[in-house]
């Protein structure tokens, strides 16, 4: 049995503690660590912890010494190296959420002090362990389509996640989260890129893109500032605040309902007057706030070995969608993971031939109950990959080991650095 301790009881750390509640002979919660009182009591209250076992810190956990073999830390983007440093140092292997790192300067350090101590740390890249993405890996390591000549990645981001996150919500603006749009939403993608390219090493990055949509030039006429309060065009509006988040109260309700977490169930009155508030930024007209994080941005990256790939990340679409093309010497590998199917294609010069293609479908893989939690699946595989790690079993073709996620960070760096001075970015 391992155990661990939730560094940062938010969203992210509880869904992956949960695991322990699935599997209580192989995962064990023995602790926490978080500046706000209320999170430590609600995981005590949950996992019948004592005041000796809750901490207000990373560091005050980490000054206690070694109390659990493991920490998940699911702290926000710009504390995650600062927190995993002195929790490396305690002797801790750690969880850790992605984007690791907000800068190349702290993808160094990290990866510097995991070296030194010789810890293991795990980074949270779940679409790796979402099945569609498991079998196109798979399929790449058995040799089914050659050699990787290029890949094609998009993640279409939903005009309700997009705003959730990136124009009312905790990624709006960079100098306060750490993170760009592109590292807080697509370091999956360039990490699956990366990982489909392993052991090849990027070589340069352009990029294009900026914010273009949410900014006031957009506003519809006679629009207000409050869209619950003051906004005469309300009702027309695809971006009302009631329709978000009142019509869809359990839509992105651990972002948007996070301020009412001392109410034990708040009803949609509650909810209301919380969106009525002048200072809630999810009531807020999303033409006229402060965001500065991009809204769309398209990546393009040449490899060592020549080949080449691209990620489109756009934000404001219909629906939400990750869709992935592999092209190698012999076929391909296309699809989507929200179909849950793909298409493997290959070369088939025959005589009356071109190529051929099958379709795999992974609803079979039970991944639509849920049980393996979201991310396609990939949220609970991570966390018991991380307890087989951490046993010394071997780990899977998925394993997010520190080492193999820096390439994926590295190129999501160049490319804001590339699109913000215009530039071409070399390793
Ligand atoms: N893997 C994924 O697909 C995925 C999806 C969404 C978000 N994320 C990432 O997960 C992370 C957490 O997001 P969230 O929405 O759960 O955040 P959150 O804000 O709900 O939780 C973060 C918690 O960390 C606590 N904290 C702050 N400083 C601390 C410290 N020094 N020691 C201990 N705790 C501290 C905060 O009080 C808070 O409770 C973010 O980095 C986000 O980018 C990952």
């Amino acid at each position: 049995m391992v155990t661990a301790v939730i560094v940062g009881a938010g969203h992210r750390a509880l869904t992956y503690a949960s695991y322990s509640k699935a599997q209580p002979d192989k995962l064990k919660i023995v602790g926490v660590a978080d500046p706000i009182a209320l999170r430590r009591e609600q995981v005590a209250a949950q996992y019948g912890l004592s005041p000796a076992q809750c901490f207000e810190s990373a560091s005050a956990l980490a000054a206690k010494g070694k109390i659990a073999d493991a920490v998940i830390n699911g702290t926000m983007d710009r504390d995650h190296v600062s927190t995993t440093l002195p929790l490396l140092d305690a002797g801790y292997d750690v969880l850790l959420e992605k984007p690791f790192a907000v800068t190349e300067a702290e993808v160094h350090t990290l990866d510097t002090a995991v070296k030194r101590t010789g810890r293991k740390v795990m980074i949270c890249h779940v679409l790796r362990y979402a099945p569609f993405y498991t079998a196109l890996k798979q399929r790449v390591l058995a040799g089914e389509i050659g050699d990787i000549i290029n890949i094609q990645t998009a993640e279409h981001v939903s005009y309700h996640h997009v705003v959730i996150g990136y124009v009312r919500g905790k990624w709006h603006r960079k100098d306060l989260c750490g993170s760009s749009m592109l590292m807080a939403k697509c370091c999956h993608d360039l990490d699956l890129i990366s990982w489909f390219k392993s052991g090849i090493a990027p070589k340069r990055v352009a990029s294009f893109g900026g914010l273009h949509y949410f900014k006031r030039d957009h506003a519809p006429v006679n629009s207000g500032e409050h869209c619950l309060l003051d906004c005469p065009i309300e009702n027309d509006c695809l971006y009302s605040a009631r329709k978000h988040y009142l019509d869809h109260p359990q839509r992105w309700s651990f972002y948007v309902w996070a301020g009412l977490e001392h109410i034990q169930n708040p009803t949609l009155a509650d909810k209301e007057a919380s969106l009525k508030e002048k200072s809630n930024p999810y009531g807020r007209c999303v033409w006229k706030l402060d965001n500065n994080v991009v809204d769309r941005q398209s990546v393009l990256i040449e490899f060592a070995d020549g080949s080449t790939a691209t990620h489109n990340m756009v934000g404001g679409c219909s629906k939400g969608e990750r869709k992935i093309h592999i092209v190698g010497t012999r076929g391909e590998l296309h699809g989507s993971i929200d179909e849950e199917k793909y298409r493997i294609r290959r070369i088939d010069p025959r005589p009356g031939h071109e190529c051929d293609e099958v379709e795999h479908s992974l609803r079979h893989e039970g991944d639509t109950t849920g049980a393996f939690g979201g991310h396609g699946g990939g949220d609970l595989r991570l966390v018991a990959d991380f307890v087989a790690a951490l046993e010394g079993r071997q780990p899977s073709i998925s394993c997010t080991v520190l080492a193999d996620s820096v390439n994926g960070h590295l190129i999501g760096f160049c490319a804001d650095r590339a699109m913000e001075q215009n530039t071409i970015v070399e390793f």
